[in-house]
């Protein structure tokens, strides 16, 4: 069974509507989605794996623990950089793969413009940020190109799902656990997830 995880935290659920309103400024949606994307990154690594350290504190030995795993960010261009803010803050020793990806406004179809990912994986688990998961191109896209590179556990992570793109990218990738904040209604005729709140990227950096 795919596993999705949809955020039931309070502070979640109170950010999220502050960040669907449409009153919210690029400045406040920003900071919104930073702090979005920390509380969901607690929950998307809680299965991270690690390993006892000895460790002396001002009073006494003692033993602590040290993540073993090698952790990617792969953010999807443009919006995904913003989740990429608050959760390299959690994790700063995080190596960061950028992959670029648009969507094309008439076929809804993404389109790919930049990947740099190196020859072969350079670390254990991927997480892909994305804010909208909505017909599910991109993010299926994204894993496609991740899992070709090598990489053996990827996990995605975003806001907002329709229910149409959740449907379809945990059919394309049942082993990839989804981590949201809300699966919403429904897309519209224009690819658009409804409540949703709007179009992340240009909310994000200003462009609309
Ligand atoms: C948005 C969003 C996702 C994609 C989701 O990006 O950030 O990447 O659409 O739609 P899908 O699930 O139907 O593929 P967009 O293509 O608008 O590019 P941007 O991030 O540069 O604004
Ligand atoms: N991309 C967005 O930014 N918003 C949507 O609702 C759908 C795709």
């Amino acid at each position: 069974m795919p596993e999705v995880h949809i955020s039931t935290h309070p502070l979640v659920r109170h950010k999220l509507a502050l960040l669907r309103h449409k009153e919210t400024d690029s400045k406040k949606f920003r900071e919104l989605v930073k702090e979005i994307a920390i509380l969901l990154a607690y929950e998307a690594t809680a299965d991270l794996e690690v390993e006892p350290v000895p460790i002396e504190t001002p009073m006494a030995p003692s033993q602590g623990y040290h993540l073993k795993e090698t952790i990617g960010l792969v953010p999807i261009l443009r919006a995904g950089l913003g989740l990429v803010n608050g959760v390299w803050e959690m994790m700063p020793s995080a190596e960061v793969w950028h992959i670029g990806l648009f969507r094309d406004e008439r076929t809804l179809r993404p389109v790919e413009y930049y990947n740099k990912l190196p020859i072969s994986p350079t670390v254990n688990v991927c997480l892909v940020l994305d804010p909208m998961l909505a017909t599910g191109g991109s993010a299926v896209a994204t894993v496609d190109i991740l899992k070709k590179w090598g990489a053996r556990r990827i996990k995605f992570m975003g806001l907002i799902a329709a229910p149409e793109g959740l449907q379809r990218f945990t059919e394309a990738h049942p082993d990839v656990p989804v981590f949201v904040a809300a699966v919403d209604d429904h897309l519209d005729e224009n690819g658009y997830i409804v409540p949703g709140l709007g179009d992340a990227g240009d909310r994000q950096f200003g462009t609309a």
